[in-house]
């Protein structure tokens, strides 16, 4: 991490040739106070991901118990050729929520001259040394890094000529509700237009055990990840929460199909945050983060609901994880 004020920190990110549309600290400030002053205490999840949890997010990608990574990117790497063939050549890469951008060089390396790379995140730090890397690695390639909430209105680049395949992987999908899972990707859809294509990495049901020992490792890394949120409000918004004083929990709710990730209080306590109090209860919890599975039909109708036509889908051996690759319906 450099040393230096977020402002001045943004201003290098601005030299990195990043369009900055991210979050501001006002935003964050105004969400945890949202967020804790109804009946139900909940931070919204895309604030997890400021530099150091994208970087507690890379660390839980390589954990054993961290089934998802691993198992997409080998469906990623069988049918990466299958993948470019049904792309096309020339085509114009977007990435949603890239972080590292590990996975995408898989199908940077399968396409046939793709003309350019847009990589979409939220994390301005992480996404920056992220498009540096691929700038490095890849130099005929026009490469566009836009911090930006992928979920709000802004206009998309396009630094390359030919149609548009969009990149959804990490089951990043999984954290909205199916309803506004649907929503988004109809907003995508319209966003790149008839012709294009989306290849969107979907978690699927399966047995409890995996999915809880998945968001609450041996080694505390993504117990770390969920207390990063209060970490970093009191980095950011000089809030003093006790870190020792909440505990991480993952649940999967069978009947819903999704892991509920909560911040436990251990104890009666206050915490205050930018001048304002708020008081949790022993015991009282708040909810940082969803993971909703699915089954393959559910998600291939709501692709269909969401206007695409279900091109093929991939699975793993063990129907851990699934890969749609979806075209924009005409
Ligand atoms: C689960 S991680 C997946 C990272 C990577 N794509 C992978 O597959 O390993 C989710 C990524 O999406 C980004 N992200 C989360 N919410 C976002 C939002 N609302 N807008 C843009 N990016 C977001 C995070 O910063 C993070 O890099």
């Amino acid at each position: 991490m450099f040393d230096v004020a977020p402002s001045a920190y943004r201003a290098l990110l601005g030299a990195l040739d990043l369009t900055d549309l991210g979050p501001r600290p006002d935003d964050f400030r105004a969400a945890v106070w949202a967020g804790l002053s109804g009946a139900r205490k909940a931070i919204p999840c895309r604030f997890l991901y400021d530099e150091r949890g994208s970087q507690l997010f890379d660390l839980i990608c390589d954990l054993p118990e961290y089934y998802p990574t691993r198992t997409e990117t080998g469906i990623l790497a069988r049918h990466a050729g299958e993948i470019a063939r049904a792309a096309g050549p020339d085509v114009q890469l977007v990435e949603l929520g890239s972080g590292a951008s590990v996975k995408v060089r898989l199908l940077l390396d399968a396409l046939e001259r793709p003309s350019a790379y847009v990589a979409i995140d939220i994390s301005a730090e992480h996404l920056a040394a992220a498009a540096a890397r691929i700038r490095a690695d890849y130099p005929g390639l026009a490469v566009q890094a836009v911090c930006a909430d992928y979920a709000e209105a802004f206009d998309l680049p396009e630094p390359g000529a030919g149609r548009r395949l969009a990149f959804y992987p990490g089951s990043t999908i999984g954290n909205m509700p199916p309803v506004e899972a649907r929503d988004f990707m109809a907003l995508w859809a319209r966003r790149l237009g008839p012709g294009s294509q989306m290849l969107v990495g979907v978690d699927l049901r399966k047995d409890r055990a995996v999915l809880e020992r998945a968001y609450d490792d041996s080694r505390g890394v993504t117990a770390a990840f969920s207390l990063n949120l209060l970490a970093r409000a009191n980095r950011e918004l000089g809030a003093d929460f006790d870190l020792d004083a909440f505990r991480h929990e993952a649940r999967y709710d069978e009947r819903r199909g999704r892991v509920e990730i909560h911040l436990r209080s251990l104890r009666d306590q206050t915490a205050s945050v930018g001048g304002r109090v708020f008081a949790f209860r022993d015991g009282e919890r708040i909810h940082v983060e969803d993971s909703w599975k699915y089954d393959l039909d559910d998600f291939r109708r709501l692709a269909t609901a969401a206007g695409y036509r279900t091109r093929r889908v991939w699975t793993d051996p063990a129907d851990l994880f699934s890969v749609h690759l979806l075209d924009v319906a005409e």
